[in-house]
Formats: C-alpha cells, structure tokens, sequence
C-alpha cells in the first residue's frame, strides 16, 4: 500500500541546510546536531575550500544528503574531471553554471552517469544556476548579455533541461515560472528562503518555506535562521513544524 508523505515528511525531506561555515569541524558539529531532523545538507564553497572534498564524504557518513554548491563552469574537459570526483566524493546533487554552455553541460551529465556505473553509487543530480542574482539587467548589459535578466533565466533553464541537467536553482519568486517551463519532475531549488520568525539579512526578495513550496519549489536552501541559532534542530523543527 502506498502511503502518502505528510506535511512535516515533505518539509523535513525538501530543507536543504546551508552549512556556511569556514571551519570543517564546526560544520560537522551542527550536522550532527541536525541528524534525524534534516535530510539535506549543502557544502559550498566556504565549507568545501576551507576542510577540502573529503567533507562530503564526512557529511555522507552522518547519513545525510549532500549537495555540493559549487557551480562548475569552465570548460568540459574540466568539468567532467570534477564531476567525476565529486561523484567519488558521494556527493548526492551538484550545481553547474547552464552560461557553461551546452557542450559543458552535456559533458557533466554524461561524465556523472558513467563515474556513478563506475564507482558503482547511486547517479547525483544535478542542478543549473542561470543567472546569478547578484546581476541586474545593467551588469548583464555589460557583459554582453542583450537579454533582460528574466529572459536568460528561461533561456538558460531550457538549455540545461536540453542537455539532461535534471533542475535549476532560482528565487522562490522565479519557482512558478521554472516549475510551469522544466515540468512535474525537475528539481528547483530555492535559496532565499525564511521562516517568518527570521530575519532577511541580506538576501533582498524573501519567501518562506510554505510559500516557496507552494511556489513549485522541490527544495528549500535555508542556512544562517538554522546555523545562526542558539539550537540549530530547535529552528529546523520550528520551520517544520509550519511556525
Ligand atoms: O544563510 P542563507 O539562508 O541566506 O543561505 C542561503 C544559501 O543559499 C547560501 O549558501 C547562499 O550561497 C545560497 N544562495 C543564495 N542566493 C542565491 C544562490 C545561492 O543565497 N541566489
């Protein structure tokens, strides 16, 4: 019989915890502090140049999820050589950069695939970063981009669904948008996600958890409300609980 996930199921399963820490341990420290409340847990670059790849390996041994923020760009020989450790790495989802091109992008997942049959694990996902939010139209302007920034968002997320790229990172408020254009099954991953006890700090155009799952978002990168607190479980089971 096939039973259906609750709520706080779906919750627990679609957080993703930025761990933004520059110090490996201390990262390990709140991982193990959120085994059993999370799934998910993201190494970026901070994490990952500060303790090395080894730290996936870690946070797998934990028993979490790992996804690897590291948005690969460069070109596809490149790539796939990082792919292919990252997949060694056990990382279970990774971040491309779809301005890499479609030959970049066809080489990560062609390279992903065949490491996983190799190294015999289960095959990561991976993701696209369109266009960093960072940029507005004027910094796009000047590097060449004619397109407005919305335009190149679904330029860019079309291309990486084209090369087999299974999802896209984007705003919860560009979640609808790419839920409508990628389909039922592709990954869209939100940063910019707070619970309404926290504070935006510098993230500009916020959502909360509900609403940017509700937006068509499949998970939810939320890092300084829950490593920031005094009880990073406390916070996650807060944000689960619906508060
Ligand atoms: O601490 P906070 O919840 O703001 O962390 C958000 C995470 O999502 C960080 O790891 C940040 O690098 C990432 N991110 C973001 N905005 C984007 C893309 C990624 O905040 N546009």
């Amino acid at each position: 019989m096939k039973t259906v996930p609750d709520r706080k199921d779906i919750m627990r399963d679609s957080i993703i915890v930025a761990l933004d820490l520059p110090d490996g341990e201390a990262a390990l420290e709140v991982a193990r502090s959120l085994k059993g409340h999370v799934t998910w847990v993201k190494v970026g670059m901070t994490l990952f140049y500060a303790a090395g790849p080894g730290i996936v390996r870690e946070l797998r041994a934990l028993g979490f999820k790992v996804f690897v923020d590291l948005k690969l760009h460069d070109i596809p020989h490149q790539v796939e050589g990082a792919c292919r450790m990252l997949v060694r790495q056990g990382a279970d989802l990774f971040t491309v950069h779809a301005a890499g091109g479609r030959a970049m992008l066809e080489a990560a997942v062609s390279a992903t695939a065949k490491a996983a049959e190799k190294f015999r694990v289960p095959c990561p996902q991976i993701v696209a970063v369109t266009v960093l939010t960072s940029l507005d139209d004027a910094a796009l302007a000047e590097i060449g981009c004619e397109r407005t920034s919305a335009e190149q968002v679904r330029a860019l997320a079309m291309l990486a669904a084209e090369t087999g790229v299974d999802g896209v990172v984007c705003s919860p408020q560009e979640a609808a948008e790419m839920r409508a254009l990628l389909g039922p099954d592709a990954l869209v991953v939100t940063p910019g996600v707070r619970p309404v006890w926290a504070e935006a700090g510098d993230q500009a155009r916020v959502a909360t958890p509900a609403e940017a799952l509700e937006a068509g978002a499949s998970h939810l990168v939320i890092g300084r409300p829950i490593t920031g607190a005094k009880n990073p479980a406390a916070a996650v089971k807060r944000i689960i609980e619906g508060e």
